[in-house]
Order: C-alpha cells, then structure tokens, then sequence
C-alpha cells in the first residue's frame, strides 16, 4: 500500500497538472475568442431592401425646394452628363418603349400621366400624390422616393444633388424627341 508521502505525491501532482490545464485553456481562450465586438457576422441576411445602386458621390446636402429654381436648373442642364446617371436607375428600369423590369418603362416619363404603363402592377401610392410627372414632380420623387410618396416600390434611396437630377430628367426627356 501507499503512504502517506506517495500519496500527497500523486494528489499534488495531479493537482498540478489540473492547475496547468486551466491556466491553458484560460490563455488559449482569450486567444481565439470568437464573436463579440467587434467581430465580423458570420453572415449576413439578405432582405433584398438595400438592392439599389448606390450614388458615388457622398450625399452632399443641396438646398433644395424653395431656393432652388428647378427650371432655370433644367433649362441649362447637361444631358450628356444625365445619360451617365442614368445608371442609378438601370438595374430597375429600361429607357426602351414598353419594356418594365423592376420598375415601369421610362420612355418618354417626362409628362407621362403618372402609374400609365400597361402591364406593369404599380403600388398606387404614386397616383396618390401626384397625377403627372412635370419636370418638378420627377425632381421631388428623385430626391427621396419615399418621403415624396410614402409606400411606393421603388427601393431607391434617392438623388441628393439637384443638379444631378436636372441632368438626369433633361436627358430622359430628350429621348421621345
Ligand atoms: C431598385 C429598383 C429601382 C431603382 C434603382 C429605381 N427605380 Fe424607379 N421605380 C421602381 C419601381 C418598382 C417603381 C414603381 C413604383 C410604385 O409603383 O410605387 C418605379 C417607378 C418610377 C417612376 C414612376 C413611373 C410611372 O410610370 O409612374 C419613375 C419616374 C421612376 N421610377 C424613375 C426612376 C429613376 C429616374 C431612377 C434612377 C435615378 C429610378 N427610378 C431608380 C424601381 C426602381
């Protein structure tokens, strides 16, 4: 049999390994914690609501409505440049009479009775705001879609440069001639 020495022996050793074993997994835990802040997400949920092309350009605040003549704007504005915005809208919408994507045809929108494209299943809340889209309701709608008309489909986050926007809706209404 054990005495007494052997056996305080074996306890203290294994207390001993014991004691290295947690000091162990105490290192190699703070070492390869996972999660937490700072921590990408393993993965990410798409709900589709964030599918619009972005703007470039940071947001640069315009003062708009009011102080801005949206006329004057349209009347110099640069169509060419507009042509190259138009890629905003492009993963929604075709310029070509009659073809709908995501969203209706643009041919010839501006002056366009609004929610007028057949076969295409618009949400309603277009009509409920505006009847025509004039230069001025197309630049209200392009600044923020939604604020313009709440519930509206149309996922785009808006155009914020007003100058854009009078680029833009010249170049769409050269199209029809
Ligand atoms: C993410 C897709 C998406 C993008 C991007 C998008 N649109 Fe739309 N658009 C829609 C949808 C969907 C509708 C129908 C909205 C409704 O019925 O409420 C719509 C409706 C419209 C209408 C109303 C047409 C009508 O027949 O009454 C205009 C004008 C318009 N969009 C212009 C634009 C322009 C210009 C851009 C780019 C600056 C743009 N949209 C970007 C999806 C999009």
């Amino acid at each position: 049999m054990f005495d007494t020495t052997t056996m305080i022996k074996i306890v203290g050793s294994l207390c001993g390994s014991l004691l290295v074993l947690l000091l162990g997994n105490f290192v190699a835990g703070s070492l390869y914690q996972v999660g937490g802040d700072g921590h990408d997400q393993a993965y990410v949920i798409d709900t589709g609501e964030e599918d619009a092309p972005v703007d470039e350009e940071p947001a640069e605040q315009e003062p708009t409505g009011d102080a801005v003549d949206f006329g004057a704007l349209l009347a110099s504005a640069d169509a060419a440049a507009g042509e190259k915005l138009f890629k905003a809208c492009k993963a929604c919408h075709k310029v070509e009479d009659g073809k709908n994507g995501v969203g209706p045809h643009l041919y010839g929108v501006v002056n366009r009775s609004v929610g007028s494209v057949d076969g295409f299943k618009y949400s309603g809340s277009l009509v409920a705001v505006v009847e025509t889209w004039d230069a001025d309701a197309l630049n209200a709608y392009l600044e923020n879609p939604k604020e313009y008309a709440p519930g509206t489909k149309m996922t785009y986050k808006g155009m914020k440069d007003v100058e854009d926007r009078a680029n833009l809706i010249a170049w769409l209404d050269s199209l029809d001639g």
